[in-house]
């Protein structure tokens, strides 16, 4: 199977090193974040508590949650558009308040039930070759553990707290929000706990999982120590790498996007 699972806390580099290691492979690329996101998202919209496993289960068992590749709203740094119905939830999905529940909401059994059985359906028909691509990356917290366990190559990437939160407070300044570096650390030490200890799925390292540092070294640096193993692993070639943007790095928008996985889930 050609997939490669990418796993790890908060902010340690899965989205921006899997888009790119999927543009080096011609894999496409899937973050299975989007869709915890986009349950909690639609649990603060209906005005359900988080604490309701019932109602926030079947929420997670119904939500039509679209993904589709960025079209003229590609300028803006998304890596793919999503929908909830017909609302584009991309940007509020990330907000500070979804951040704030989606690891309660991340952490019922009916909500990983719904979406892991989803995310493993889509890796296999992705990764296996009975679709035309290449191949797969798939990135979150258990896609090496529980959702692809068969993925001849698994990734953890971890940075120090810290730093990660530091580069979740870049991020949304530079979307144009309001950010609270000590709200951001606390709130992130906070999520990484609860995804940690978890009965079901924890966040851990998978037993044959390389384990990655990413600070310190950029997300190209990063990539370019997953390629030899993608190549080892999975016996596949690299591209070169993509025109380089104007800060220099090959951030999604610069040279040619990488595929992402579309459709309705
Ligand atoms: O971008 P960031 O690393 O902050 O988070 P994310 O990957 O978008 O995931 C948001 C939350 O969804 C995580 O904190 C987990 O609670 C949950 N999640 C999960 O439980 N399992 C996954 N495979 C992916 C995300």
């Amino acid at each position: 199977m050609n997939a490669i699972t990418i796993d790890g806390p908060a902010a340690s580099g899965k989205s921006t090193v899997g888009y790119l290691v999927g543009q080096r492979l011609d894999f496409l690329f899937f973050d299975t974040g989007v869709m915890y996101r986009a349950v909690a998202w639609a649990i603060l919209d209906r005005g359900i508590d988080s604490a309701d496993i019932g109602a926030v289960g079947r929420v997670a068992g119904q939500l039509p949650i679209g993904v589709k590749a960025p079209g003229a709203d590609a300028g803006d740094g998304r890596q793919a558009t999503i929908h909830v119905g017909g609302v584009d939830v991309t940007w509020s999905i990330r907000s500070p308040r979804v951040d704030s529940i989606v690891s309660v909401v991340a952490a019922n059994r009916l909500v990983r039930e719904a979406l892991s059985r989803k995310q493993r359906l889509i890796g296999l028909e992705h990764g296996s070759g009975a679709a035309e691509e290449a191949g797969v990356v798939m990135v979150g917290r258990d896609i090496g553990t529980v959702v692809l366990p068969e993925a001849p190559l698994k990734i953890y990437l971890e940075a120090p707290l810290e730093e990660r939160a530091r580069r979740r407070f870049r991020e949304l300044v530079e979307r144009g929000n309001e950010a609270d570096f000590a709200r951001i650390l606390d709130d992130m030490r906070l999520r990484d706990q609860i995804d940690s200890e978890r009965a079901v799925a924890p966040l851990r390292p998978a037993r044959d999982a390389y384990q990655i540092r990413t600070d310190g070294v950029s997300a190209v640096e990063v990539v370019e120590q997953i390629l030899p193993l993608a190549v080892k692993h999975l016996g596949v070639a690299p591209s070169s790498p993509r025109k380089q943007g104007p800060s220099g790095d090959s951030s999604p928008g610069a040279g040619r996007d990488c595929g992402i996985i579309a459709g309705s889930f």
